[in-house]
């Protein structure tokens, strides 16, 4: 297929090198242009605006930090929407908010074109071998036409119900992940300040049935300092924020997540930001 990237961050270049690796034709735009550079060698084409990689494939992928970013490379000036082909399909990967898919949905239907939104699970590693988890929302027809080239990314597709459904489920997903880290951090750091071996308290935890396999790499991680980025904190908090936010627009006071958030928020204060989510652990002298 004749695809456009927009967005060549961790994960959109990921993306994009697996596309060529699979044959597909793509077309990339970023809004640091030499991000491209690495793609453009392994002979993916660049677009100067987001509005010229539109207007020459029909199927537009973003994958982009946020709501902000993602509105500027969609909706400003020069943005994907104004290129957009009127059978062509727009897909959202970011992990944004369900607001926002909503709302770019409808300025894709204004075109006359198809939308998904279509986060992904899974970071850099699922990413590069083709095992990303996609929670779409959005019409069956449309993620039909596209599913091949879901499929080369990643074999799991959980089609969740109408645009908006996919932004909902994966900042659940994420709540969850995060909410587990930053638990160990403060109770590894309780059993270390208690006396106990910490390798040896983490393999009682990871053996007993209330560990989940998330929290048990977590848990493992933490004992090896491992804080080299995949997800990294500043992007934790970020989605953090948003599932606070849609909560409480559904009338649900989340305090754990709130909570959590706050934790994440503290960890890029003191400058580990950039650090993996497992990096939270040092906020609590691990
Ligand atoms: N990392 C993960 O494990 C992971 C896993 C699943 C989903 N996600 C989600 O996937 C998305 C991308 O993540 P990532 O890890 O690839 O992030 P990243 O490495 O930080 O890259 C961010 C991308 O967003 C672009 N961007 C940021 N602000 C922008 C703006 N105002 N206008 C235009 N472009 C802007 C950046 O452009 P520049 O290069 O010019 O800065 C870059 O292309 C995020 O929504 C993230 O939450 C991440």
């Amino acid at each position: 297929m004749h695809i456009s990237i927009l967005g060549l961050g961790a994960m959109g270049a990921r993306i994009a090198a697996r596309l060529l690796d699979h044959g597909h034709t793509v077309t990339v735009w970023n809004r640091s242009p030499e991000r491209a550079e690495p793609l453009i060698e392994r002979g993916a084409n660049i677009a100067a605006t987001p509005r010229e990689a539109a207007e020459r494939n029909d199927l537009v992928l973003s994958i982009v930090r946020d709501d902000e970013a993602a509105e500027v490379i969609w909706l400003g000036d020069g943005g994907a929407l104004h290129g957009l082909r009127a059978n062509a399909i727009a897909i959202e990967l970011s992990t944004v908010t369900p607001d926002w898919t909503r709302r770019l949905g409808e300025a894709v239907a204004g075109r006359g074109a198809g939308f998904l939104d279509a986060p992904v699970v899974g970071s850099r590693p699922h990413a590069e071998a083709g095992n990303l988890t996609f929670l779409v929302g959005g019409e069956s027809s449309a993620l039909e036409n596209v599913r091949p080239v879901l499929d080369v990314l990643g074999g799991v597709v959980h089609h969740v119900g109408a645009v908006g459904a996919g932004a909902t489920m994966k900042l659940a997903v994420n709540a969850v992940f995060a909410v587990q880290a930053a638990a160990l951090a403060e109770l590894l750091a309780m059993l270390r300040g208690a006396g106990l071996n910490e390798s040896e308290a983490v393999g009682i935890l990871n053996a007993l049935p209330t560990a989940s396999p998330a929290a048990a790499r977590v848990a493992t991680l933490m004992t090896e300092r491992a804080f080299t980025p995949n997800f990294p904190i500043d992007l934790v908090e970020k989605d953090l924020g948003y599932a606070v936010e849609v909560a409480q627009a559904f009338g649900v006071e989340a305090m754990v997540v709130a909570a959590t958030r706050e934790a994440f928020a503290e960890a890029s204060g003191r400058g580990f930001g950039g650090d993996d989510i497992v990096g939270i652990a040092q906020l609590y002298g691990g």
